[in-house]
């Protein structure tokens, strides 16, 4: 690909970015800040591993000059504040949702035809505000948040298990949020079901731990995590930019699919190089379907908050 950007070189912003280089996914990645020589000076500390790292994407960066972003095939939008100890991801509503308006709009005005790839926080609904703002196909505007949730999981499974994480299969539904619907019936080592190797309470804890997982960092660091983060929001990428058509936890817009109208929440999905290639539908019991109801209300009551705050100009 010939140029990706990442908006915010805050944290994430700059991890993302990183990662994206340290693949070699594109000629050229562009970090994006409205703090000046924040963007340059991350971007050019990243360049300057290119020799170690061997790698030959260049990194640049640049103060709010969306026009150095033109003709970008994938954007990644992580800017917005963070979580502070004693937040939660719903108290940044309103500061984000026009953080996430203003700068769409931007990166629309220079990159129309991109996949739009949404991190900032509360991530559900900022997905749905870039995707009303950006106003094109939902299949090209979506979020991360399940690749890291999972991630967290299957860390957490490798540790209690002592295995690799990479034998670790997990899925995981729902809202980027307490609510969250990891789903124990496809969890697998190697093929084996996780309830064949671990207790049910042994299991529950690690569950608990998986939808606590950010607010865990948060607690321990005073601010967000971003190396998950980060690589979970590149490996999107690489999906998408080598047509990889993986099966990943993605934040998609849900027109039907599992009984759910008119809402952006978490779903197994394929992601290749036209964006979300297809939505998975699983066959859930009567326990995960309320589950994933409960968390798809809990998302709806906050995107309602976004539509109540005029965003949109209609
Ligand atoms: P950070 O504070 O380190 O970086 C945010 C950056 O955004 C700052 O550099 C800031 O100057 C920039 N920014 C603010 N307004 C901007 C604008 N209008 N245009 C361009 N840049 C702007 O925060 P961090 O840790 O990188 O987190 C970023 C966001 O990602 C937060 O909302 C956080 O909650 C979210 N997050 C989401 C995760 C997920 O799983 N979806 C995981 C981790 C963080
Ligand atoms: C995380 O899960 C806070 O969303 C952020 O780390």
């Amino acid at each position: 690909m010939e140029r990706i950007t990442v908006v915010g070189a805050g944290n994430v912003g700059a991890t993302v970015a990183n990662v994206i280089a340290h693949k070699d996914l594109a000629k050229e990645v562009v970090l994006v800040d409205i703090k000046e020589g924040v963007a340059e000076g991350k971007a050019l500390d990243i360049w300057q591993t290119s020799a170690i790292n061997n790698f030959d994407t260049r990194v640049v960066g640049v103060t709010n000059n969306y026009l150095r972003t033109k003709g970008s095939g994938i954007v990644v939008i992580t800017s917005g504040l963070p979580r502070k100890p004693g937040m939660s991801r719903d108290d940044l509503i309103r500061t984000n949702a026009k953080i996430v308006v203003e700068v769409t709009e931007k990166v629309i005005k220079y990159s129309p035809e991109a996949i739009i790839i949404i991190v900032s926080n509360p991530l559900d609904v900022m997905t749905y505000v870039a995707w009303r703002t950006a106003n094109k196909s939902s299949k090209r505007v979506f979020g991360m948040a399940g690749i890291l949730d999972t991630g967290r999981y299957r860390a957490f499974l490798a540790t209690a298990l002592d295995v690799s994480p990479k034998d670790i299969q997990a899925l995981l539904l729902g809202g980027h949020g307490d609510s969250m619907v990891p789903l124990r019936r496809y969890t697998s080592v190697k093929g084996i079901p996780i309830t064949e190797l671990l207790g049910k309470d042994e299991i529950d804890q690690i569950v608990e731990r998986t939808r606590k997982g950010g607010g865990e960092l948060v607690n321990l660091m005073g601010t967000s995590a971003w190396y998950a983060p980060g690589a979970a929001a590149a490996q999107m990428v690489e999906s998408i930019v080598d047509d990889q058509k993986r099966i990943f936890p993605v934040c998609a817009r849900l027109n039907g699919e599992y009984g759910i109208n008119d809402l952006y929440l978490g779903v197994p999905v394929k992601l290749g190089k036209s964006g979300i290639e297809e939505i998975i539908e699983l066959n859930l019991n009567e326990k995960e379907s309320k589950l994933l109801q409960d968390s798809a209300n809990q998302v709806r009551a906050a995107t309602n908050i976004v539509e109540g705050m005029n965003l949109f100009g209609d």
